[in-house]
């Protein structure tokens, strides 16, 4: 299976908001309650490439399968070597290899850019994302419980980080 992997273009917007919106609609990791628009999601990611951010999609047979990105964690300054990123694969393609494609290439952008650590904020219930994130030697770090509430009932978001040696 031949996987692309590269920068995000204005193209890209439909494939990572379809895969935004299934997660929105059948997941909890996302905490919003109401699909994105075309233009809500191409300004976010526009927002990222302005401040130099990376986005970058995986692409198989034209079609995007996958896409990872960073951006701040918090919006003070001293919080600038920090930052939080998401990895999300079309629900098709999961276990294929494509998110560690794509987060080892987020790790490696992140320590290009001379950051420091990077964390995830995953969902208590998403184990997969867990267990996933721990293969790159992310740590639970904090778990920030009955943070979120959606399908009727409360959620736990756990902190993952990865510091750079
Ligand atoms: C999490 C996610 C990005 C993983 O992507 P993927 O392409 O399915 O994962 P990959 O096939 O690249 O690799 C998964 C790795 O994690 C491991 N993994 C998956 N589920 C696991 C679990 N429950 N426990 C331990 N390891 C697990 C796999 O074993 C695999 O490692 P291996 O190849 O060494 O066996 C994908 O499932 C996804 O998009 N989920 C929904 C969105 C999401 O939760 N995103 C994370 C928010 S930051």
């Amino acid at each position: 299976m031949k996987i692309i992997q590269r920068p995000y273009q204005t193209k890209d917007t439909q494939g990572i908001l379809d895969i935004i919106n299934y997660n929105i609609l059948n997941s909890t990791s996302l905490y919003d309650y109401n699909t994105r628009s075309y233009e809500q999601q191409k300004t976010i990611l526009e927002d990222k490439i302005s401040k130099n951010f990376p986005v970058i999609v995986a692409e198989y047979d034209g079609k995007v399968v996958g896409f990872g990105m960073y951006g701040e964690f918090r919006f003070k300054e001293a919080y600038k070597f920090t930052v939080e990123h998401s990895v999300y694969v079309s629900n098709d393609y999961h276990g294929k290899g494509i998110g560690k494609l794509l987060l080892a290439e987020l790790i490696q952008l992140a320590k290009k850019q001379n950051l420091h650590t990077m964390i995830a904020v995953i969902d208590a219930e998403n184990q997969s994302s867990v267990g996933f994130h721990e293969k790159f030697g992310f740590k639970t770090v904090g778990i920030i419980k009955e943070s979120g509430y959606k399908f009727d009932r409360w959620l736990h978001s756990v902190f993952m980080q990865l510091i750079f040696e």
